[in-house]
């Protein structure tokens, strides 16, 4: 368990940076590669203990990948092309590879067993289990089939028509890639939309899919289109922890660059700017059917804002760096309908409001969010990340302006998406 100490103070921080590839698009890059026939070569992966998950099981599924820094070449071997993997798969803290999976091999012609570390364990599977099963797949699992290990045994699927509870991206992506293996339409239909890189990707791979509103249609069987180049951009999560830095200590001006602004995830810069966050989106284009642009953050004097409803699920990972920039502003910031965050890595409500107190941060916990007046600074103090990277590196900003030095316990774990989070934090201090 390693500690990280930061120094507090409100320094000032200036340059810029490029934050590693996006983690939802390296995730599916991996996957969707995988089941593609032939080549496909990835730029801009991000290699960090989640990805490195779902690489690792396609391989046990019988793929040749070949990972250089950010560039990775993945050998195809087409949608029924895979293998029976001799060991069960190991998906770490990525509840992405374990549900993504759960959805690829339930259409195989094998049986496969999936399981995952202490904080996966503890995480609901149940979401991809039912539509799964709804689908022909039959699958067992551990508490009902609610959690891992789960054990698959590949069967016939059939298109399903579904609505989903839940406004979730993993568990649409899981149905989705279970569809290009079912026979007929399968239509899903979401409450909220959810980040939709699997369905931006599955079409750039050639897999006819269909939008319509709140509704996305595929037609199963589907092959998957090889010898494509996918182009992966900075991910906007890891970048928000840097533009809240910026925003939050006085003098400060950084430019984040190449980051993905997919408008299902940028409901971060959204919440920002209402907050007053001087924010400006430079350079905009388009890449691998995804949307890129720099992003310039300086200081700024920011405001609480009610956040609810349709923007939380386009905001969802955001929600505890957010935390720390209300904690920094001036009046109560109300966050609700974020039941989710109770399901994610760690409890993030619990997690968050523990941990900023810790601080100083006067905040009440909701069942579905927090509750936050915000102060003009806070205090050091010993925290602990919860075994969350996204925890750990709110926390290591909120530090940033808060007095004296604190102490982040447990801080290894941002190499699950952010591995040199804290070397360039320091590098831009000045
Ligand atoms: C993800 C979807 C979200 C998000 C997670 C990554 C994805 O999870 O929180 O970090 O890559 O599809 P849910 O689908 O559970 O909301």
């Amino acid at each position: 368990m390693s500690t990280e100490l930061i120094q507090g103070g409100g320094s000032k921080l200036r340059g810029e940076l490029t934050p590693p590839g996006d983690k939802s698009i390296s995730h599916r890059a991996i996957i969707l590669g995988s089941i593609a026939e032939g080549l496909t070569t990835v730029t801009g992966f991000l290699p960090a203990d989640d990805t490195l998950s779902s690489a690792e099981a396609m391989m046990m599924l019988g793929v040749p990948i070949k990972i250089e820094k950010d560039t990775v070449k993945i050998w195809g071997k087409g949608t029924f092309g895979l293998t029976e993997p001799e060991n069960t798969i190991y998906a770490g803290n990525s509840g992405t590879t374990a549900r993504f999976l759960s959805g690829l091999l339930s259409g195989q012609n094998f049986f496969s067993s999936i399981t995952g570390d202490q904080y996966l364990r503890a995480r609901p599977m149940d979401r991809v289990v039912m539509p799964l099963s709804l689908m022909g797949a039959q699958i067992w699992g551990r508490d009902n089939g609610k959690r891992l290990p789960l054990a698959i045994l590949g069967a016939k699927l059939k298109g399903i028509k579904y609505t989903l509870p839940i406004a979730s991206a993993q568990v649409k992506s899981a149905i989705l890639i279970a569809a290009l293996y079912a026979e007929g339409e399968t239509e899903i239909v979401e409450p909220e939309p959810t980040r939709d890189h699997t369905e931006r990707m599955l079409s750039y791979l050639g897999v006819g899919i269909e939008k319509d509103g709140s509704r996305i249609k595929v037609r199963g069987p589907q092959r998957l289109e090889s010898g494509r180049e996918l182009s992966i951009p900075s991910d906007i999560s890891s970048a928000s922890f840097f533009i809240v830095a910026a925003l939050i200590n006085p003098n400060s001006e950084i430019l984040i660059k190449n980051v993905g602004l997919n408008p299902t995830r940028t409901g971060v810069l959204e919440i920002l700017t209402k907050m007053g966050g001087d924010i400006k989106i430079l350079n905009k284009r388009e890449e691998s059917g995804e949307d890129i642009g720099d992003i310039l953050a300086k200081s700024s004097k920011l405001r609480a804002v009610e956040i609810a409803g349709k923007i939380i699920p386009k905001t969802i990972d955001e929600l505890p760096i957010i935390a720390v920039a209300a904690c920094y502003s001036e009046g109560e910031t109300v966050i609700k309908d974020a039941k989710e965050l109770r399901v994610k890595e760690t409890d993030r409500i619990k997690a968050m409001s523990t941990e900023l107190r810790k601080f100083g941060a006067e905040i009440d916990e909701l069942d579905d969010g927090m509750v936050i007046r915000g102060r003009e600074t806070l205090n050091e103090t010993e925290c602990s990340s919860w075994g969350d990277h996204r925890i750990a590196m709110a926390l290591a900003v909120a530090a940033t302006r808060a007095k004296g030095r604190t102490e982040i316990k447990d801080a290894e774990c941002v190499s699950v998406s952010f591995p040199k989070f804290f070397k360039i934090l320091n590098s831009l201090r000045t």
